[in-house]
């Protein structure tokens, strides 16, 4: 008897001993290394959450997530319901959780926090959500029924998610993208159609009213040249001055071809100059083909992008990366992350867990 507990036992720690390391377990982890500084995240998609390969890694590197699409208009506006509420209030707006719902359950079951992407956005935005009815063959709704509806949507977001998921979602990307990439100011889209120019303004208004106190709130937009960047600064000095925002969000979808580090420090330094919170909020640099030098003019970037999000660190609260793995991103084809396909880590990885190392 005595000898058959001995042998399992001795069977038990050879298992345990063999056992391989779970996914980058004796990797540096990239929140404590800048914990304190800022936090470090990362945008997954639904799919991710039934992979443990994958969340272990999450839990492993960062203490932040964005969900890449589950909490955009088109995922959380419902539609049909909204419709059925319609005929007796046009301002009614439906929402429902189900797309978010894998990853706000990690995050609270994690203690990982989450950063709420996009309010509001010309982009994955129902069609049906601007006309009347919410039928999209009939005409455009009034700017006040417009607003009515923007208002019952952040209220039904910010209720839902407060009582459902207290102080997991600590900060919003209110708006997203309403800058032009040409000579105007605001792109055009169903919101300045419906409401006009204002409508930034209204969205930062009304997501403070219904936002649980803390909450902080961003403009976000990518930043492909100086004049859009000053547009962007533009439009955000104007939102300071009514007190409703709290950062700037900068997407920083960058290439390897692209943008040298002077110019990132330089862009860097502007957003700072308005003297709001910021966080670099979409990182990705891609390369048309991995070649060895590629990969290591994006470890560069990447270490130059930390080592200026350290020199803000008094105003930078985050860097988040837009996607785990290189299959795992909207830029298929471009190797644009810090681990691959297998789930390995990148020079970019080493360079932005460690970017004094990087020359
Ligand atoms: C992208 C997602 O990654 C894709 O899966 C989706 O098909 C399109 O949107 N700027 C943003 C993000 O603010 O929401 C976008 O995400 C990438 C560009």
């Amino acid at each position: 008897m005595m000898r058959t507990i001995l042998s399992l036992a001795l069977c038990v720690i050879f298992l345990l001993l063999c056992a391989p390391a779970a996914v980058g377990e004796d990797l540096p982890s990239l929140k404590d290394i800048y914990a304190g500084s800022f936090d470090v995240g990362v945008a997954l998609p639904r799919g991710a959450f039934s992979d443990k390969a994958k969340m272990d890694l999450v839990r492993q590197q960062f203490n932040i997530i964005t969900p890449e699409n589950e909490m955009k208009p088109d995922s959380v506006l419902d539609v049909g319901t909204s419709r059925a509420l319609s005929r007796t209030d046009e301002t009614a707006a439906a929402v429902r959780f189900d797309a978010a719902k894998p990853l706000l359950d990690f995050a609270k079951a994690n203690g990982i926090k989450v950063h709420g992407h996009t309010l509001v956005w010309h982009s994955q935005t129902p069609e049906e959500f601007f006309h009347e009815g919410y039928d999209k063959s009939r005409p455009f709704v009034t700017r006040e029924v417009m607003l009515g509806r923007l208002e019952n949507y952040i209220k039904g977001v910010m209720g839902y998610l407060d009582r459902e998921y207290p102080g997991v979602v600590v900060s919003w990307d209110v708006v997203n993208e309403a800058v032009d990439d040409g000579g105007l100011l605001l792109r055009i889209s169903n919101w300045t159609k419906v409401v006009g120019d204002d409508f930034v303004h209204r969205a930062f208004e009304l997501a403070r009213k219904y936002a649980p106190e803390g909450t902080l709130l961003y403009y976000n937009d990518y930043l492909p040249s100086t004049s859009k960047l000053e547009r962007a600064c533009t439009l955000v000095e104007s939102l300071k001055e009514e007190g409703c925002i709290d950062g700037f969000g900068n997407q920083m979808h960058e290439s390897v071809t692209g943008k040298s580090t002077w110019s990132l420090t330089a862009e860097l330094n502007r957003i700072a100059n308005l003297g709001l919170k910021i966080r670099i909020s979409e990182l990705d640099i891609g390369m048309k083909t991995p070649t060895e030098e590629n990969l290591k003019k994006q470890a560069v970037l990447y270490a130059h992008v930390m080592q200026q999000a350290l020199r803000h660190a008094d105003q930078m609260e985050a860097v988040q990366v837009w996607g785990l793995t290189d299959s795992m991103t909207w830029r298929t084809g471009e190797s644009p992350l810090l681990f691959d396909g297998k789930l390995q880590p990148k020079p970019a990885f080493f360079a932005a867990a460690d970017p004094e190392s990087v020359q």
